[in-house]
């Protein structure tokens, strides 16, 4: 259990702490009086540290933060809404990459903002992988033309066509779209190409315990976190969508853990998300509009 104290001779009673804690384990009784941490709720601290992150006077310290990993917020670095609105809105896949080694430092900074994505709980369940190694990289893309070869073969027999159409028409027929889409893969594959990876020169993964509530939800937020941050450093990268697919495959059990073992990802691990990352070759140069919103204002 977390240790949290007020030292009563800093602490000025505007009761910001009270009003914050997501648990309600700092209760102010008046304006007047100190605030109290109750020992019964404190079990249902979350150490989020909002409680520090609010308090003007320092009032307050938290088992989990020492003073010395708390900093002041450098208000004049705050990026605009038009800088943010710009990052968002440059932001694009990129798919060609130089043959150029990102270097660790710049990995980390990546995974530096990720690691602030707001989790479920305040679990902070995201695991990250970074994997860097070549051979390793092309067993990964070389493992999903397998898959798909595989989603080819059992869509090809008639009696699994059938069983995955009783089972969920819509799902099974979207499949069958797909076929024509996974041998152009497959014939890239074989041809030397590389439609999975890319030649891209890092597959960050984002993984967690499987038992972990929105586990899966954490992982993508700290995804998007870490493109926004690779974005800013100028670093291309892209959703490698098909390095997840054998893990998602209905019916496949096989499958579902093939990517993850050849990972090392530990077998209680689910894997949700994984991004190529590389310098760009191409720079974009213009912005494209999107589809307008679909609001509804009730
Ligand atoms: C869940 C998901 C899976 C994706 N999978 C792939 C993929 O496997 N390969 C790829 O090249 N792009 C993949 N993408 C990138 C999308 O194609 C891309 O985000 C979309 O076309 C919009 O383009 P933009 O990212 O440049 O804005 C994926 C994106 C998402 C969100």
């Amino acid at each position: 259990m977390y240790e949290v104290t007020i030292d009563p001779e800093r602490c000025k009673k505007d009761g910001l702490c009270a009003m914050i804690c997501p648990d309600a384990v700092i209760q102010q009784d008046e304006k007047v009086t100190i605030p109290k941490i109750s020992n019964e709720h404190m079990e249902r601290c979350i150490a989020c540290g909002q409680c520090m992150a609010i308090c003007p006077q320092a009032a307050i310290s938290h088992s989990e933060f020492p003073a010395t990993t708390i900093q002041a917020i450098p208000f004049e670095q705050m990026p605009t809404s038009e800088q943010v609105l710009a990052l968002l809105k440059t932001r694009r896949s990129i798919r060609t990459f130089r043959d150029k080694p990102l270097t660790k430092e710049t990995i980390e900074t990546i995974i530096d903002g990720a690691r602030f994505a707001p989790s479920g709980h305040n679990s902070q369940s995201t695991e990250f992988l970074v994997v860097r190694d070549r051979a390793l990289l092309n067993k990964v893309s070389a493992m999903v033309i397998e898959y798909l070869k595989f989603e080819i073969k059992r869509f090809a027999n008639p009696i699994f066509r059938t069983v995955a159409l009783v089972a969920d028409r819509e799902l099974a027929e979207s499949g069958l779209r797909e076929i024509p889409g996974f041998k152009r893969m497959i014939q890239m594959f074989e041809s030397g190409d590389d439609p999975i990876l890319n030649g891209a020169p890092v597959l960050l993964a984002f993984h967690a315990r499987r038992t972990v509530g929105f586990g899966d939800v954490n992982a993508q937020l700290a995804l998007q976190n870490a493109s926004l941050v690779a974005h800013a450093l100028g670093i291309g990268h892209f959703y490698t969508g098909w390095v997840l697919s054998p893990c998602r495959a209905p019916m496949a059990r096989k499958w579902n853990r093939c990517i993850p073992s050849l990972l090392g990802i530990p077998p209680d691990n689910n894997l949700y998300g994984a991004l190529a990352l590389g310098y760009p070759i191409p720079k974009f140069k213009n912005m494209i509009e999107r589809k307008p919103p679909q609001i509804s204002w009730v």
